[in-house]
């Protein structure tokens, strides 16, 4: 057991982390627009800006429980560093759509888009090779006995941000670019 002092300073951040997380929660109720173009808008908005604001703040958590708890077993060793990464993964990807893809959408430039689209979906599937790694390093977000409140605001906080990103993965393979996939555009 981590001693108390070094615990409370991370408890202190992880209700930070809690309570910011929890500000940054999209309404659920919202719905995707049926239009291509305003839904690229609305997936910028609702998914990037939110993985945006979500990662920092989880992976900040997950290196403070790693040092904090190091001597427990179930501790996710190696989590801040796999999060740091999916920060800049994430990132690059994001930006190719938004800077590249979406416009082009938005432009209605259909043909021609079977390429970038293929890429993302590689993308993807990078995303959630990451996603399986962080669901075996957490035993599928599962929480030990002792754990303390940044722990429980950790995986409560993965839950959320694992839930959006599948939702915004979905969202983009199943419903946006079947649609400029060049069997259908
Ligand atoms: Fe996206
Ligand atoms: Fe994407």
């Amino acid at each position: 057991m981590a001693a108390r002092g070094a615990c409370w300073v991370i408890e202190r951040a992880g209700r930070i982390a809690a309570a910011t997380l929890k500000g940054k929660k999209s309404m659920t109720n919202d719905l995707p627009p049926a239009d291509p173009g305003a839904l690229t808008t609305y997936i910028q908005s609702r998914y990037h800006d939110l993985h945006r604001a979500q990662l920092p703040d989880l992976a900040a958590l997950a290196l403070g429980v790693e040092r904090v708890h190091g001597d427990v077993p179930e501790v996710p060793n190696g989590l801040g560093a796999l999060l740091q990464r999916m920060i800049g993964a994430l990132e690059v990807h994001m930006k190719k759509e938004e800077l590249i893809l979406f416009p082009a959408i938005r432009r209605g430039a259909t043909p021609g888009l079977g390429a970038p689209i293929a890429i993302m979906r590689a993308d993807h599937d990078d995303h959630a090779a990451d996603v399986a790694k962080i669901r075996l390093l957490t035993d599928n977000l599962t929480l030990p006995d002792s754990a303390c409140r940044s722990w429980t605001a950790l995986y409560e906080g993965l839950a959320t941000f694992l839930a959006d990103l599948d939702a915004h993965i979905r969202l983009e393979n199943d419903v946006l670019f079947p649609q400029f996939e060049p069997a259908n555009a």
